[in-house]
């Protein structure tokens, strides 16, 4: 519905609000249930009031086009990424206008799927020191929580295939940095009023110290990169060697943001995708059942990298597990916009200024767009079913020229990971439980408690 103003303007609607905080209360209890809840009520794009802002969630596939798509220059990546600028610096995520438009170009072409498969080595290798560890909680036989294993081994990829291989001193600390950084940037994405980050509070002082210690490594590991001491296979060393038309290639100051952003933004994400597909398969048995049978028909050599290689094309319906688990549980949940200039839309008008909210988590569990939408069906995604789906109701990668650029890199590690967690374990979901959605910066599974047995056939050949 159209609320028209005392000034004429077209308004989307959205509940009238007695809290002088407007919905902002239920935003810091539970975002996602706050944003569903309203997409049903009003039966699609909505107004909503968080404290002195006014947040614009588009859920119709046509607003949303507009805005990623049709008249996406009118439009800069919104509030929720000045927060995380201030940890990463401009770099991809963050950054805007030409600067983006540059960067985009240059490291576009490192992230394409032949060069990520070169990583598949170094993603075996992580899974196989997740395993390690996971081995000593299935001797032990006590219930754990699966999610601080699972981000280890997200983070140990995404450090090794950034930055290079030999970080074994640094790896835990650049891990807990980059997690300060992250709560910090909650924090202060999430605050009604934002202190400014000068200013010298103990949060502050905490990320001050994280931001140097992130920095001084990343400068280290570039340095040695420029002197080719580094590990001539990773993505640094791909960025290092990226000219763009004009011969222009990327200084150290502006590596860093980078590097700090795909830390950052492919750790969590990936981490917590993992984590919601073992969920969903422990919840549901019969897909268990036919994830095996694939992940079984490699017996004993799911630790041979080649053999990791020539399996993956055929985890067919694994995918379609993981696709199905993202629909359910995107890490991404949301992301934003900040209008530069006026769009008018079918039935409201966005002035400079006006805040919009993209919400995976919204569109792909909407009972206009989905049936069932609460049921966790893997064959929502066979090749047929995704060709035939209109746009806009699935995209936990994003939709458009902001498209992740990590997108291969993290769906074959989420295989990787889950193959060689499955081949090896019978996982118990500790009392059938029913997890929490967790939404931070990425949306993470609160806790999932689980209990580990070496498979049958496993334990009889290390016997
Ligand atoms: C399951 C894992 C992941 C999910 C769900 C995810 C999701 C997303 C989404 C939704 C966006 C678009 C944001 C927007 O339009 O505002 C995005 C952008 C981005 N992602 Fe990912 N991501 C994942 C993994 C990764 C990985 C592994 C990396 C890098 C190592 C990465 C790096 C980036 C970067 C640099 C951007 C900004 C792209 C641009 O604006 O041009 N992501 N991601």
């Amino acid at each position: 519905m159209t609320v028209l103003t005392r000034t004429g303007e077209r308004r989307l609607d959205g509940p009238v609000l007695r809290h002088p905080l407007g919905v902002y209360p239920e935003y810091r209890a539970d975002p996602l249930t706050l944003f569903y809840d309203n997409a049903l009520a009003y039966g699609g794009s909505v107004r909503l009031r968080l404290a002195h802002q006014q947040v614009h969630l588009l859920v119709e596939p046509e607003h949303i086009e507009q805005v990623l798509v049709t008249h996406a220059e009118r439009y800069e990546k919104g509030i929720s990424y000045r927060s995380l600028n201030y940890l990463l610096g401009p770099g991809l995520l963050t950054s805007g206008g030409e600067l983006w438009k540059r960067q985009r170009a240059l490291i576009k072409p490192a992230f394409a799927r032949r060069h990520v498969e070169t990583e598949i080595p170094l993603m075996v290798e992580c899974a196989q020191r997740m395993r390690t560890r996971l081995d000593a909680r299935a001797a032990d036989g006590e219930a754990f929580d699966l999610v601080p294993e699972v981000m280890g081994f997200a983070a140990d990829v995404v450090c090794r295939a950034v930055l290079g291989a030999d970080l074994d001193g640094v790896l835990p600390q650049i891990e807990d940095d980059v997690r300060q950084g992250v709560s910090w940037v909650m924090q202060h994405m999430s605050a009604p009023i934002q202190i400014p980050p000068e200013l010298p509070t103990p949060g502050n002082r905490r990320l001050h110290r994280a931001r140097r210690r992130l920095h001084q490594v990343v400068d280290e590991v570039i340095g040695k990169h420029r002197h080719t001491e580094g590990d001539t296979h990773s993505l640094l060393a791909r960025l290092l060697a990226a000219r763009d038309d004009t011969g222009h290639a990327m200084d150290d100051e502006q590596l860093r943001h980078e590097v700090l952003t795909f830390l950052l933004a492919g750790h969590e994400t990936t981490g917590g995708a993992l984590a919601w597909t073992i969920y969903e398969l422990c919840r549901n048995p019969a897909v268990l059942d036919r994830v095996r049978a694939e992940i079984d028909a490699y017996p004993d050599a799911l630790d041979d990298p080649e053999v990791v290689r020539a399996a993956l094309p055929t985890l067919e319906y694994t995918g379609r597990a993981i696709d199905e688990a993202m629909r359910l549980h995107p890490p991404a949940w949301a992301f934003s916009r900040t209008a530069l200039e006026t769009d008018h839309f079918d039935r409201f008008d966005l002035a400079p200024g006006a805040i919009v909210v993209i919400s995976p988590f919204v569109n792909q569990r909407l009972p206009q767009f989905w049936d069932s939408p609460l049921t966790y069906d893997p064959d929502r995604f066979t090749k047929e079913r995704n060709r035939a789906r209109p746009p806009f109701r699935y995209f936990p990668f994003g939709w458009g020229a902001h498209l992740c650029v990590g997108q291969h890199m993290a769906l074959i590690e989420i295989r990787v990971g889950l193959a060689m967690l499955l081949s090896r374990y019978d996982i118990e979901l500790v009392n059938g439980m029913r997890v929490r959605e967790n939404p931070e910066i990425s949306n993470i599974p609160d806790p999932v408690m689980i209990r580990l047995s070496r498979r049958e056939h496993v334990a009889a050949q290390e016997a």
